[in-house]
């Protein structure tokens, strides 16, 4: 069924485990990422940049598509239909009108009242049509669609602002910045987990969500688990999944034109992608 992610976040951590958010790109994701948490009896939560709603027709488009691949693949595991880095009140709202089941209202490059006045404002609404909601404090670094946080913009967020953040908003879940990288990392990882602890302890049972997932050994996530993450996204690692395998079939086939012959390909290596994500968070048969 279509879920929020409130209920399944808060089962996650309870439990130990996190839920992936795998994004969308286009037709082939959806279908590898709904099929993958199928195989896996694993709840699972559709991302969607606005960039990548827009490359796909706009929100109604991927509610509608996402809607018809559960009904055609009688998928029986949670789902949650999620606005990845919201960037608006507007564009929440709009996800939400459009049937989108969880959003991300990404205030984190606002002074901290601002976040808060403006995720306030979306969790009102959002909340009044049973769609959850999650927000972000300090800058996580790196590339996403349009969102750019070079190196020295990047910060940690503070473990006091989050549990007033929280405590005034009543958000579902969030992500606090603590050193993760959108895309590829430039050299090792370094999660800041002393932090984590400390925010971790301030705000009780709301599940923490570990962005840019990609590149993270798994015994950091591992960790980050332990420390109170219950939702770790994923977007990069599926997409140069799938891009390696096209390549592979134009190096067999240079002369290959029909699309099904090389997405197909790349639509398994997602797939696969995925299921090892969700065995390595702990989701797979927790459905
Ligand atoms: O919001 C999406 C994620 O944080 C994706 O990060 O592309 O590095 O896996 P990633
Ligand atoms: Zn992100």
């Amino acid at each position: 069924p279509l879920v929020s992610m409130t209920e399944m976040l808060r089962t996650a951590k309870a439990n130990n485990y996190a839920v992936g958010q795998y994004n969308l790109n286009n037709l082939e994701f959806t279908q590898a990422i709904l099929q993958a948490a199928e195989e896996e009896q694993s709840p699972v939560i559709c991302g969607v940049s606005e960039g990548a709603a827009k490359y796909m027709g706009g929100f109604p488009a991927v509610v509608s598509l996402v809607k018809s691949l559960m009904d055609a693949y009688n998928v029986t595991v949670p789902v949650a239909i999620h606005l990845d880095h919201g960037s608006s009140f507007d564009k929440c709202v709009q996800a939400i009108h459009a049937g989108f089941t969880s959003v991300m209202i990404d205030g984190s490059h606002d002074p901290l009242e601002e976040n808060i006045a403006l995720t306030k404002r979306v969790v009102e609404v959002a909340h009044a049509a049973g769609v959850s909601v999650e927000a972000e404090l300090g800058r996580i670094g790196g590339q996403e669609d349009d969102i750019v946080v070079d190196d020295a913009e990047a910060a940690y967020a503070i473990p006091e602002e989050c549990e007033r953040l929280i405590r005034e908003t009543g958000v579902d879940c969030f992500a606090p910045a603590l050193g993760s990288v959108h895309g590829p990392y430039k050299g090792e990882p370094n999660l800041g987990f002393n932090r984590m602890e400390e925010i971790n302890n301030l705000v009780g049972n709301v599940p923490l969500v570990l962005h840019g997932g990609t590149g993270l050994p798994v015994e950091d996530v591992k960790k980050a688990i332990r420390y109170g993450h219950a939702k770790v996204n994923v977007n990069t690692e599926s997409q140069i999944a799938a891009t390696e395998k096209i390549k592979e079939v134009f190096e067999e086939q240079p002369n290959q034109y029909d699309p099904r012959k090389y997405l197909g390909p790349a639509r398994e290596a997602i797939k696969e992608t995925v299921k090892g994500k969700m065995r390595d968070f702990g989701s797979s048969n927790q459905a």
